[in-house]
């Protein structure tokens, strides 16, 4: 999964957790490269033993573009070029086993290294984009459930007025509308639109067009190297 910051992949690798009822891994690439220093490798080969004893299970890697080679520095990019290898050696290995999913996320698609999106390791690039409107007015729901909206709030309306924002930047937009309301009156009952507009003026969205052309140029890119995988491979029958 890649996407610009706060549009929910870590939020969906956690839903496919549930809704899945396989057993879930969850490995974020900092951890990685901070926890087990010296010993990265050794801990990939566990978390990929620790899902085969657990199968079916779903193995996440969450915000994988920090275990890329870092250029310039020599000893962290060796240390990730092993990281990097016992992945594919990983991948390649569970990719037999059809009880063993392994997910990434991240939103610095270019940064992660070519060898790991080949076909058979993570070979599915799924684009979380920016919500459109319909799913802004969803997420406004469900970060409007637990607070007490007065009648003159339309969601839809704000759903209208916050194009371009992420879903983390609507929760934020939500949260400073009931400050803005706890600060005009400390007993106020009920969250209205002048809450929401004063927050509207305060909440912008976190991310520029300028980063959404760079994820579409990117998911063209992904298009074009997927119809390129396909005329290459040979149909094979058995
Ligand atoms: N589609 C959504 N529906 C509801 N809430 C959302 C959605 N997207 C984001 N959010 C809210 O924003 C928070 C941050 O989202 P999340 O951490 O999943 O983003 P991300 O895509 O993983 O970002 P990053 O690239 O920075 O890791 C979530 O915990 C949630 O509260
Ligand atoms: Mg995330």
């Amino acid at each position: 999964m890649f996407g610009p910051p706060g549009t929910g992949k870590t939020l969906l690798a956690k839903a496919v957790a549930t809704e899945s009822g396989a057993n879930f891994i969850a490995v974020r690439g900092p951890e990685i490269l901070s926890k087990w220093v010296g010993e990265s490798e050794k801990a990939i080969r566990e978390i990929f033993s620790k899902a085969r004893q657990h199968a079916p299970a779903v193995v996440f890697f969450d915000e994988i573009d920090a275990i890329a080679p870092t250029r310039g520095t020599d000893i962290g990019t060796r240390v990730t070029e092993r990281i990097v290898s016992q992945l594919l050696t990983e991948l390649d290995g569970v990719s037999e086993l059809h009880d063993v999913v392994v997910i990434a996320a991240t939103n610095r698609p270019d940064m992660v290294d070519p060898a790991l999106l080949r076909p058979g390791r993570l070979e599915k690039m799924i684009y979380v984009p920016p919500p459109d409107i319909e799913s802004r007015i969803e997420i406004l729901k469900i970060h409007t459930r637990k607070v007490p909206l007065a009648d003159d709030v339309d969601l839809l309306e704000i759903a209208r007025k916050t194009e371009g924002y992420t879903g983390a930047d609507i929760e934020a937009l939500v949260r400073e509308a009931s400050l803005a309301a706890l600060r005009e009156d400390i007993n106020n009952k009920h969250v209205s639109l002048r809450h929401f507009e004063i927050a509207l003026r305060k909440v912008k969205p976190s991310i520029t067009p300028q980063m959404i052309e760079y994820y579409k140029r990117w998911l063209e890119t992904v298009k074009q190297r997927q119809e390129e995988v396909k005329r290459q491979a040979p149909t094979i029958t058995f």
